[in-house]
């Protein structure tokens, strides 16, 4: 048996788009990236790489899965030699011991390095107020360049990396570490002749800390223009970019009824000290969505506060979905007359923050503001052509009710009749709906088309019932805080499953939520790989389909339990019984 413990590890330690990247040739296709399918011959690409998801997906051949899936499946490994072949890769020595196993990754633990990094951070936070004229300037830096007090530099245990290629190393090696170890924190570099030098060095340091108050790593900026601006610990077993948020630890304890994301680390000390201690900070990444589920745990309402800059504009936009799909209320905040929060607190101070606060704007202002920016309403053409994207934006509303009030506000600004703009609204929505059964009614006649389904053979006897079915499993694995709502209510539960392989999922989801310490609940380990590829697309297929995943699941839930009432109701026809025998003398059963 493998722990659970290892499979973690091993999953969180192997990056799926370095690992599919060394046996496929990747492009970039948004945020995802697409190659040829190594499982199928293929001349178009439909094999699909999700970062996000730390997932792979084929359109044309149905594989798909985690990283573990894919060694199954590339190298033709068991589960468990699978998980042996990442592990070796990603450096963790899995040792047994009798009935216990333990994870070392490197070699060095988890307790070690947490220390390491305290340990750090007093060096660097000692460094800042040290008598060297270096030292001086760095300080210097941070109060007179940035306008931030000693007491905020206390508080966040800001530093300064010397300008040497050696102290920080004499110091930790004076304090027990190793050269190796240090390496392994990302405080030092080894070149390939075998000799070491400091990791950071001439850089004020900004120590990050979780919500439990562990420093798990640095950001390092230079106090001049030069490149790169920062330098930050990659990855450890400590430590990943990608879940975990700058000031969340202060953040999370203020009380405050909202989280304010920004998207630099001085933004969000300027509005600390400011007040606004509710702020907070992606570390050096476009936000993912591991961090909008952490926002999600601490509050039900974000401001999302970006730089002025088209990139940080463009960011915002991402973020706005990102923050909607875990069903947070977002809103977006601009800071006229300055490039970044940091910079307007400084020049308009706490009261004028506060007030932009109260100017934020939601989503849907926020998107027409941008669309009535692009065209002068003036210009009869100019005012059509923004009616058609607002007609565009409101028609992908979930809500009718909400669709109402952007319809009375567009309305209003344009100056033109709410009925006509409601009638517009609903003629596109019918058009897409339309359009998107069309292709999925399409999809699924080619795919039965294609191959008997191997991995769910119920399927062909009740499509709908199936195809709900799926609705809801894709959501509840896409969307893991909605999964307390579903169970703790009872809201569906397997008797409510037709088919036996979804039922199976539906298991296995529950497992997922009970979230069972001691084994492992890695997808691999209950399921082949033909059935994760088809539990994977459940997922890919309902990815990004809507901000308000909570209503369209409650929903997909009622429509599945409408679906089995009715065919229990339904008196079962001969013909049908007969249909049913067919299929099952096709099939071979
Ligand atoms: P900014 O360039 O806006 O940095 O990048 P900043 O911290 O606001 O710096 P100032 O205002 O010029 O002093 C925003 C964030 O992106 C990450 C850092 O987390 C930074 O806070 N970043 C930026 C990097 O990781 N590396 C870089 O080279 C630049
Ligand atoms: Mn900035």
């Amino acid at each position: 048996m493998i722990s659970k413990e290892t499979v973690d590890e091993v999953l969180l330690r192997t990056d799926v788009e370095s690992l599919i990247g060394g046996y496929v040739s990747l492009k970039r296709a948004g945020s995802n990236l697409k190659g040829l399918c190594p499982f199928h011959s293929e001349k178009t690409p439909s094999f699909t790489v999700y970062p996000a998801d730390n997932s792979f997906y084929c359109f044309g051949c149905g594989v798909g899965g985690n990283t573990i899936t894919f060694i199954r499946q590339i190298e033709h490994l068991d589960y468990p030699d699978a998980v042996e072949f990442l592990a070796k890769r990603a450096g963790i020595t899995v040792i047994r011991d009798g009935e216990n196993e333990y994870v070392r990754t490197g070699s060095i633990s988890k307790e070690r390095l947490l220390k390491m990094n305290v340990d750090a951070a007093k060096f660097f936070h000692a460094m800042l107020f040290g008598t060297h004229p270096k030292a001086k300037a760095a300080l210097e830096y941070f109060t007179v360049t940035r306008g931030l007090s000693i007491a905020t530099i206390k508080h966040f245990g800001l530093g300064y990396a010397p300008d040497s290629y050696d102290s920080m190393m004499k110091y930790m090696l004076s304090k027990g570490y190793t050269r190796d170890e240090l390496v392994e924190g990302f405080f030092a570099v080894k070149t390939e002749k075998g000799t070491y030098f400091d990791n950071f060095r001439n850089r004020v340091m900004f120590p990050i800390i979780d919500v439990s108050g562990n420093v798990i790593a640095f950001g390092g900026r230079v106090m001049d223009d030069s490149k790169p601006k920062y330098r930050n610990t990659m990855d450890t077993p400590v430590f990943k970019k990608s879940r975990n948020l700058f000031a969340l630890n202060f953040a999370r304890t203020t009380g405050a009824e909202s989280l304010i994301l920004c998207e630099g680390y001085m933004d969000v000390i300027a509005l600390h000290a400011a007040g606004f201690t509710n702020a907070v900070a992606t570390l050096g990444t476009a936000i993912t969505a591991e961090q909008a589920r952490l926002m999600s745990r601490y509050t039900k309402k974000v401001i999302i506060c970006y730089d002025a800059d088209e990139a940080g504009q463009k960011a915002a936009q991402r973020a706005l979905k990102m923050l909607g799909e875990v069903g947070l209320d977002v809103s977006v905040i601009r800071v006229p007359g300055a490039k970044d929060p940091d910079e307007y607190i400084r020049a308009y101070g706490k009261d004028g923050f506060a007030r932009v606060i109260t100017e934020s704007k939601s989503k849907f202002e926020y998107n027409m503001d941008t669309i009535l920016s692009k065209y002068n309403i003036e210009v009869p053409q100019e005012r059509i052509n923004a009616l058609t994207e607002l007609v565009n934006l409101i028609s992908d509303v979930y809500s009718r009710a909400e669709q109402d009030v952007y319809i009375q506000a567009v309305a209003k600004k344009l100056n033109v009749e709410p009925q006509s703009l409601r009638a517009d609204v609903d003629k596109l929505a019918r058009k897409k709906a339309g359009a998107f059964r069309k292709n999925e009614s399409e999809k699924t006649r080619r795919e039965a088309a294609g191959y008997a389904d191997r991995v769910n053979p119920d399927y062909a006897r009740a499509p709908a019932i199936a195809g709900k079915e799926e609705n809801v499993l894709g959501l509840l694995l896409l969307y893991p805080e909605h999964r307390k709502k579903v169970f703790a209510e009872g809201l569906v539960s397997e008797s409510d499953f037709f088919t036996d392989f979804n039922r199976r999922v539906f298991e296995y989801v529950r497992v997922l939520y009970n979230d069972n310490e001691a084994d492992s609940t890695d997808v691999n380990s209950y399921f082949t790989p033909e059935e994760v590829g088809r539990i994977t697309k459940m997922k890919i297929r309902r990815m990004n389909l809507t901000d308000n995943s909570e209503t369209v699941l409650l929903e997909s839930i009622e429509l599945l339990k409408d679906a089995v009432k009715k065919r229990e109701t339904e008196s079962v026809s001969t013909l049908d019984d007969l249909a049913n025998l067919i299929l099952k003398l096709q099939n071979n059963e």
